[in-house]
């Protein structure tokens, strides 16, 4: 089963002698289930490319799928991009972007809140998220007194709240240590696999793709399938 699909995308910033051109016929296909490593040089639109599946910026041409919904054909095919967004997606950033003056709980349950969900709903649902993550001590904590490791796990545990069926993350373990890394990452494969969910990770770090069920990288502004080599499986 898909759970997102991109054909022949075309994005440009800027125009005249300023024009870049980011994508020109990018496609492919990601399942459900599945976690997808996307690797290419700094500047080749990973970030744009997550924010066009996110409905964050819009394409100039093409098509997008998210599930079985055409979100995308030329235009938008959805009213409200926004409300599409929190209900599907769950972001992740490099930076946590955790709200500083709110607790640890209140930014997991904030989204959820926002879409109807009652508040002890939220909050149960929540607390089950920050014990998964192996934080529920701190969920009436603020932000900053929180390690970098605990609040990236607090902002996935965000991403999580509104059981999205597809998260897109952009580095999210650019600012954890090696086993804090290595974690995250299987915590990622095993929500693949345990919630069927789709995840697209931005990385840069190579040792990571064996945990990757497949790599996608950028070149000549589309999207090609890199082989994960038998090596690739060693660590
Ligand atoms: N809002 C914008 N206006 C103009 N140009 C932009 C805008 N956003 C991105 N770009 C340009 O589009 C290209 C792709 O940028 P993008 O941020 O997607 O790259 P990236 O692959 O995420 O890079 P990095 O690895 O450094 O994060 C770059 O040349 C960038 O300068
Ligand atoms: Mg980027």
């Amino acid at each position: 089963m898909q759970a997102i699909q991109v054909h022949n995308l075309y994005k440009h910033f800027g125009k005249g002698d300023n024009i870049v051109r980011v994508f020109e016929g990018a496609s492919f296909t990601v399942q459900k289930g599945e976690l997808v490593a996307l690797v290419a040089p700094s500047g080749a639109g990973k970030t744009t490319l997550l924010m066009m599946l996110g409905c964050v910026i819009e394409p100039d041409s093409g098509q997008i799928w998210l599930g079985e919904e055409k979100v995308y054909d030329n235009h938008w095919l959805i009213k409200d991009p926004r409300a599409l967004r929190r209900k599907k997606i769950g972001f992740i950033f490099q930076a946590h972007y955790l709200i500083p003056f709110l607790t640890i709980l209140e930014n997991v349950t904030m989204l959820p809140i926002i879409n109807g969900v009652p508040k002890k709903e939220a909050s149960k649902r929540a607390m089950e998220l920050l014990e998964y993550f192996e934080i529920a001590d701190k969920a009436n904590e603020m932000p900053a007194h929180l390690s970098g490791g605990q609040n990236q796990r607090a902002a996935i545990a965000r991403a999580l709240a509104n059981d999205p069926q597809i998260i897109l993350a952009d580095e999210p373990t650019a600012a954890l240590d090696r086993k804090r890394t290595i974690d995250v990452v299987k915590m990622l494969k095993k929500l693949t696999t345990d919630k069927n969910v789709a995840i697209v990770m931005v990385t840069h770090d190579e040792s990571l793709l064996p945990f990757c069920d497949r790599v996608l990288s950028i070149e000549n502004k589309k999207i090609i399938e890199k082989p994960v080599t038998p090596d690739m499986h060693i660590i």
